[in-house]
Order: C-alpha cells, then structure tokens, then sequence
C-alpha cells in the first residue's frame, strides 16, 4: 500500500476542540518531530459529524480542518461502547454528555450509561479512537484502535478525561481515571490507532 508520510519538522493542525485529546495526541506526536497547532488556536469551525462510524466522522474533522488551513490535519474521533447496548453510546459519545446549556458533563454520561446497563450481567465495554490524517489536496490516510475491559460503578480516579474513571482495561485492576497517563498511553484506544499511524505516515 502507498501511505503518505509527513516529513520531519512539518506544521500539522490537530482538529480537535477537546483539550484532553489534544493534551493526549500531542503527547504522542512530541517524540517525532512534528510540529502542531490546534484548530482552536486557529479558529477553526467545528464540522457537524453526521457519519456512523469513527473512521467516517474522523475523515470529516481532517478534511475540513486541512482545507480550512491549508495544513495536513489530523482528527481523532472516538467513544466508549458497552456490550450489552449493542455498542452504544459509540459515535454518539460525546452528545451522551450533553446538557441543555450546550455544555458538557461526563459525571452526567457516566451515570447514564451506568443506568441503561446496570440490569445486564455482561460488563464488557471498550473504547474506540479513530485516527485520521488528511491533506489540503483532499489525500487521506485512517487507522483505527481498540481498548478492551469492562465499565465499573462508581468511578475512580482523577486522570485522563471523559469516561475514563469507569473504564477498567483487561489485566488491569486500576481505572484509566487513576493511572498514570504515561500508563495509559501504552494501552490505549489512542495508542493503538498512532501506533498504526507512526508506522505508516509518521516521518522515518
Ligand atoms: P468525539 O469528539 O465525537 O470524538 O467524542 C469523543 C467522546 O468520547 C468524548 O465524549 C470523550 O470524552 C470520549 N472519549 C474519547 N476518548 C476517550 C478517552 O481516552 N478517555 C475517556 N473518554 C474518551
């Protein structure tokens, strides 16, 4: 397969307003010469993101962030699923947390999906991220991660962001809410889905 790469010391945006994503894909980016900027530090417009998929709703992110910069960008998309709601909340994450006001509380969206999936024994839950890389020329390039484990009530710990503090990934005992971040950058949704992007776009 023919991947794009970018080269070292290149400008990328990260498409993303959410500042635990960006503190967290930052991070990642650091060790390889790449240089960023947020598309809140530029004013970027956040599309709507009408797709099913992460991958989809990824695509969208990039792709509107790199033609309004003229830059390559880079989006995440991602989400919490619970097995026993058939993958839910998924895409819809993020509107899980939604409040009247426009603003968002995870405590509230932690609770609701406690509430739908306390009355099934089945605990499995995972996280998805979607990882998408698109330039100015409409090129794009998507990898996609997983972290498997199960969701927990209540919820434990003060790292990370969103639903971490009820995630429990598999052989561990601790919340991603209460480990460390370096920890959670090696097992992480995020970390599989750049551990395919490094490979295939990043600079060798
Ligand atoms: P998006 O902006 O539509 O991709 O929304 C992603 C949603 O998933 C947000 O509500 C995040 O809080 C949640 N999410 C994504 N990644 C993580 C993570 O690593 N930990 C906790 N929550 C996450």
């Amino acid at each position: 397969m023919n991947h794009r790469r970018l080269a070292r010391g290149e400008r990328i945006v990260i498409a993303t307003h959410n500042k635990g994503k960006l503190r967290e894909v930052a991070a990642l980016l650091a060790p390889h010469g790449i240089e960023t900027v947020s598309a809140g530090e530029l004013n970027l417009p956040e599309p709507e993101e009408t797709e099913e998929s992460f991958l989809g709703n990824a695509r969208i992110k990039a792709m509107a962030a790199a033609r309004a910069a003229g830059l390559p960008a880079l989006a995440d998309d991602s989400g919490f699923s619970v097995a026993a709601l058939a993958g839910a909340p998924g895409v819809r994450t993020a509107d899980w947390a939604m409040q009247p006001d426009g603003s968002r509380d995870y405590a509230d969206a932690m609770r609701k999906v406690m509430e739908a999936a306390q009355e099934f024994e089945d605990r499995t839950a995972w996280f998805s991220c979607a990882l998408v890389l698109a330039w100015p020329d409409g090129h794009v390039e998507g990898f996609e991660g997983r972290a498997m484990g199960h969701w927990v009530w209540p919820p434990r710990g003060q790292h990370g962001f969103g639903y971490d503090p009820m995630f429990v990934p598999n052989g561990r005992d601790e919340t991603f809410g209460e480990m460390d971040p370096a920890e959670k950058h090696r097992i992480s949704h995020r970390a599989a889905a750049f551990a395919l992007l490094s490979a295939a776009c990043l600079p060798r």
